[in-house]
This record gives C-alpha cells, structure tokens and sequence, in this order.
C-alpha cells in the first residue's frame, strides 16, 4: 500500500528521470497532442492501458470506465470518441477488454446493484443478443471468457453505430478494433473485429453519415 506521500515523491523522481533524458521532456509535452490511437478500456486498476501497450504520454488518447462500454447516452464515452476522431484525429480506435473483469462479471448475477444496474444493463443486453452461443457454453468461466470477448465486439459495433466513426472511415480510412488482455498472461488478444463486414450489416439501420 502506497502513501500519498510516497506518489509524490515517486512523482518528483519522475521527473527528474525524464529531465535526465531530455531536459526539454516538458516543455515539449507541453506543445500539444497527435495521438494516432484512441484506447477505450476498463477502469479495472490491473489494465494499466499505456504500461501494457508500450506507448509513452502523448500517444494514446484514453477513455477508461467499468467493462469497457460505449453507451450511446454516456456523453463522456461518445464526447471522448467526438474529441479523438473529429479533432485529434485518430488513425485507430480500440475497445480493449480484459479477462476476470469485475464489470462482466457482476453483470452475470442475479443480484439487484443499485445505481449500477443500468450500467451493467449494457452487458446483460450483450449476454441477451448472444444468449444462443453462450448457452451451449458448459463451464462458467469460459462463458464468462467468451462474454467478455462479446462485450468488445458489442461495444466496437457501437462506435461504428456512430456519426463520427463513420465519416472518418470513409474520408480517412479509420479503423475500429476489439482486443482483450488476459490478465493471466500479460497477452493482448486481436479479436480481429471485421469492420468492412460489421458496417456493411449495420448501415441499414444505423447509417448516418
Ligand atoms: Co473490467
């Protein structure tokens, strides 16, 4: 367990680490932003997003909330994904989901969660369109596994569903991808989400731009 104070002293090493490298580390952070990715993850504190990818501050755009969703009426997720693919730019969205993930995981009893409950709905809406596959699933943990490969996909599906997406991967190419992280492992899975396939199937109903 970490002291607040021990953050701030980490932090003060930090910096003095990065100003050994390039002591105008900063001040170019400072300059503005470019990121090619936008990383849409759990809140879970085990999926650290840019530590697991690699990446350095200024690469990823970041939008983390319980079990990864991307709700049509949470105007944080779709102001995020506005902000990234209108105005940043974005080459790549990505939903990035994560094995053992609390938010899946709750939403797969029968138990009443309070303010959560519209939350994990999102979940128990994916459990519903995927009820078929998911039953013919004997043991608990990999329906479990498999549900929260069909929440990524789910949640990819939603941001094709919207306006932003749709033009930027007509006028620039954008593409969405599924991943999850298996905490058992470290891995980052591609669920190799077919966007040409999913917008073509979808268009009928959700086209907007
Ligand atoms: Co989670």
């Amino acid at each position: 367990m970490k002291s607040i104070d021990q953050i701030f002293e980490n932090n003060q090493k930090w910096i003095a680490e990065k100003l050994a490298i390039d002591e105008n580390y900063f001040e170019n952070l400072a300059t503005g932003q470019s990121p090619e990715f936008l990383y849409i993850g759990c809140s879970d504190s085990r999926v650290t997003a840019e530590d697991l990818m690699g990446v350095k501050p200024g690469e990823v755009f970041i939008h983390r909330n319980i079990a990864n969703l991307v709700n049509n009426v949470d105007l944080s997720v779709m102001s995020v994904i506005n902000y990234a693919v209108r105005h940043l730019k974005v080459k790549h969205v990505v939903v990035c989901g994560h094995y053992n993930c609390g938010g899946v995981k709750a939403a797969m009893q029968p138990v009443d969660m309070g303010i959560l409950n519209p939350w994990l709905r999102n979940i128990r809406d994916v459990y519903r369109i995927h009820k078929d596959e998911l039953n013919t699933i004997e043991l608990e943990e990999d329906r479990y596994n498999r549900l929260v490969e069909l929440n990524v996909q789910e949640q990819c599906i939603n941001l094709i569903k919207t306006a932003a997406v749709q033009e930027a991967h007509k006028e620039r190419g954008l593409i969405v991808h599924g991943w999850v992280f298996d905490i058992h492992t470290g891995k980052l899975i591609d669920l190799k989400i077919d966007f040409p396939k999913i917008l073509s199937s979808i268009m009928e109903i959700y086209k907007l731009y």
